[in-house]
């Protein structure tokens, strides 16, 4: 009988940013990260693909069961995952992957930490048949090494493989890098509400802007201070203060923003909307005193992060605006079902 492996990864928000490579072959980050993993998830399938159906040199590739063909620019970074896992593990079986995003593609909310995160999971299950993420572990691939294998297709979907609060240590070496939980989901009840200010694809992709980082004068002052905001922000994270870790995120968002928008060229990511929106924010925080801070990604949308007890609030402050309102999320989930 052939089996069909689901893996459902979900995706995050990093707290503290990602950006820039001291080893981009390797893809080794220039400083550590931490971030907070989203009910969000991706959920990708793979089966063995046999020989008539192969139309990549992987096997074949679907979104929501409508076939790609090879040439596909989104296949791009999929496909030279896959070609990596299967070529640094020796595995060499062809593989039907079908793969969907629960949230709406084209909404401003990066997929590949999910995405490339979900297809490592569910390739490495088909590879070595494993039905859960246990037998997964007892063949030789506990949760730290899927994330370090899932790092190769994107640097942030390494943090995705738990839930809660995670941290990725890019330590001394490439070897002695590790990502680890920090906190589970149970231990603080913060939220994410999105603000969807414009749907626009990335014009600069984050691999591009990763390389574009050293150029920019802001960037080595940055690298500097970043041990000290880590440790900041992890101290607010075990006291559940968020009065101490908003300020910090804002910090760390605008920071990066900053190093972005001032690399040769530059990638400049926050819109019109980004700053009405955030101006907007600052008057009304100082009217309601609301604790509502927000974070930015490599895109013009804004993360509000705020305590679960402050939602309805939030999400009046918010009203009129196109918005997607998450919790945290436990990690990735592995089954195994019969093939159709
Ligand atoms: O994982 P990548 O290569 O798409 O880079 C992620 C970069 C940021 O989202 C801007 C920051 C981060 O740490 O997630």
């Amino acid at each position: 009988m052939s089996f069909l492996y689901k893996a459902r990864v979900p995706t995050n928000i990093a707290f503290l940013k990602y950006w820039g490579k001291s080893d981009e072959q390797a893809q080794w980050p220039a400083n550590d990260s931490l971030s907070m993993t989203l009910d969000l998830f991706s959920e990708t399938s793979a089966q063995l693909c046999p020989p008539e159906l192969q139309i990549s040199k992987v096997g074949l590739f679907k979104i929501r069961g409508q076939i790609l063909q090879e040439e596909n620019p989104f296949l791009k970074k999929p496909m030279k995952q896959l070609q990596y896992l299967a070529s640094t593990l020796g595995f060499n079986e062809k593989l039907i992957i079908d793969t969907y995003n629960e949230f709406p593609t084209g909404c401003g909310i990066a997929s590949s930490a999910s995405g490339l995160g979900s297809l490592t999971l569910a390739a490495l299950a088909c590879w070595t048949r494993s039905s859960s993420l246990a037998e997964l572990a007892n063949k030789g691939f506990p949760l730290e090494r899927l994330a370090l294998l899932a790092r190769m297709g994107s640097g942030s979907a390494c943090r995705s493989f738990w839930g809660g609060f995670v941290h990725w240590s890019r330590g001394a070496s490439i070897q002695e890098q590790n990502v680890s939980p920090l906190f589970a989901k149970e231990h603080w009840d913060l939220r994410d509400c999105i603000v969807i200010l414009s749907a626009s694809e990335k014009t600069i992709s984050s691999s591009i802007g990763h390389g574009l980082a050293k150029t920019s004068p802001l960037y080595a002052p940055r690298l500097t201070r970043l041990p000290q905001r880590l440790t900041q922000m992890q101290e607010a994270i075990r006291n559940k203060n968020l009065r101490l870790l908003g300020p910090l995120l804002e910090d760390e968002a605008l920071e990066m923003h900053a190093v972005m928008s001032s690399s040769q060229p530059p990638c400049v990511y926050l819109e019109e909307p980004t700053h009405r929106f955030l101006t907007y924010l600052k008057e009304s925080r100082q009217q309601n005193l609301l604790e509502v801070f927000f974070t930015i990604d490599a895109g013009p949308n804004v993360h509000l992060i705020y305590e679960a007890k402050n939602q309805a609030a939030v999400l009046n402050l918010v009203k009129g605006y196109k918005t997607i309102d998450i919790g945290i999320a436990s990690g990735p989930v592995l089954n195994r079902t019969g093939a159709q």
